[in-house]
């Protein structure tokens, strides 16, 4: 498929990266299906873009009109089919758990047209085994945002065992399209390039506040004033959320080993149910 035919976007999952990287598609001019399971989850997405837009036109970077066409070009959807049926490219943004994504696959191919490329944006789990559920494994790669979508520059267009080069390609130039620069990841292993650096990093810096070594605190003023980091490790895991970093260590110790072992800190704000900013409470309050 060529960049040219690609016009409607679908992005499955509207929480914290699905309403991202539909905003950013949007901004580029693709008409987007939006789609959550429930009709909630898919509203507040939708607002979440509204918000983003708005602040984006607050502070001059785009105009009103532009933040309403794009806003515009989103439409909110909770039924699968019709999420799925006119796209042209699918980027898949559904929690970080392999049977559930697994399930979302099964479903998609059922409704998909035949040319469409299957993007997943997981930020760790195998591609390959995850295109291996559809029947077009060739076209199946992994095209991974960074949160705050629409802030963050970076795109990892992920190779799997049977994806085709023109795809990737293909892939890359919609990255670019959309405003980011894409780095291709050439082997497709736990966390990819960014998380297999980073999410140590903040599984470290949890184990040293378990051990009793550093506050939060102390640990993010020493990571963001020496380590050059934009938020401390805690503020970064508040944004990206306590729950995906802890998904990816899981999936990084089954696969990996030992060393990826997540620390019981995460584990225990996983259970509680504070996860950061979206929740209003993580390592640090938002409310
Ligand atoms: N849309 C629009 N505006 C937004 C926004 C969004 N999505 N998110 C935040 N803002 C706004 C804030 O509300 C704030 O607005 P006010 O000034 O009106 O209060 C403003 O942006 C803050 O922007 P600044 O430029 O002043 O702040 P900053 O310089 O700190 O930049 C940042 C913010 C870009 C998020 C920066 O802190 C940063 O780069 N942080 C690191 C993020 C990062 O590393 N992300 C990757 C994590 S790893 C990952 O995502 C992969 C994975 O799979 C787990």
């Amino acid at each position: 498929m060529e960049l040219e035919e690609i016009n409607t976007i679908a992005v499955l999952g509207a929480g914290n990266m699905g309403h991202g990287i539909a905003e950013v598609a949007a901004l580029a001019g693709y008409d987007v299906n939006l789609r959550d399971i429930k009709e909630e989850f898919v509203q507040n997405g939708y607002d979440q873009i509204e918000w983003s837009l708005g602040k984006l036109a607050e502070k001059d970077q785009l105009s009103e009109a532009e933040a309403d066409a794009a806003l515009e070009r989103v439409t909110p959807l909770v039924d699968f089919g019709e999420a799925v049926s006119d796209a042209d490219f699918v980027i898949e943004a559904v929690p970080e758990k392999m049977d559930i994504k697994k399930d979302v696959y099964s479903e998609m191919e059922k409704h998909a047209p035949d040319h469409t490329i299957f993007a997943t944006n997981t930020s760790s789990l195998s591609i390959t085994e995850l295109s291996e559920v559809t029947n077009r494994p060739e076209q199946f790669c992994g095209m991974h945002f960074f949160n705050p979508p629409v802030r963050m520059q970076l795109v990892e267009v992920i190779t799997g065992a049977h994806t085709d080069d023109s795809v990737l390609d293909v892939t890359e130039e919609l990255a670019e399209e959309m405003g980011k620069t894409p780095v291709r990841v050439r082997k497709d292993s736990p966390g990819f390039i960014v998380n297999r650096v980073l999410v140590p990093l903040m599984n470290e810096a949890a184990w040293m506040v378990e051990s009793g070594d550093a506050t939060v605190e102390e640990v993010d003023s020493a990571t963001k004033f020496d380590i050059g980091l934009p938020m401390g490790s805690f503020e970064l895991a508040d944004q990206v959320g306590i729950d995906v970093g802890y998904h990816v260590l899981e999936y990084m110790h089954d696969v990996l080993g030992d060393a990826y072992e997540p620390c019981p800190l995460l584990a225990e704000k996983v259970e509680e149910g504070n996860l950061g900013k979206k929740t209003g409470e993580g390592f640090y309050d938002y409310e």
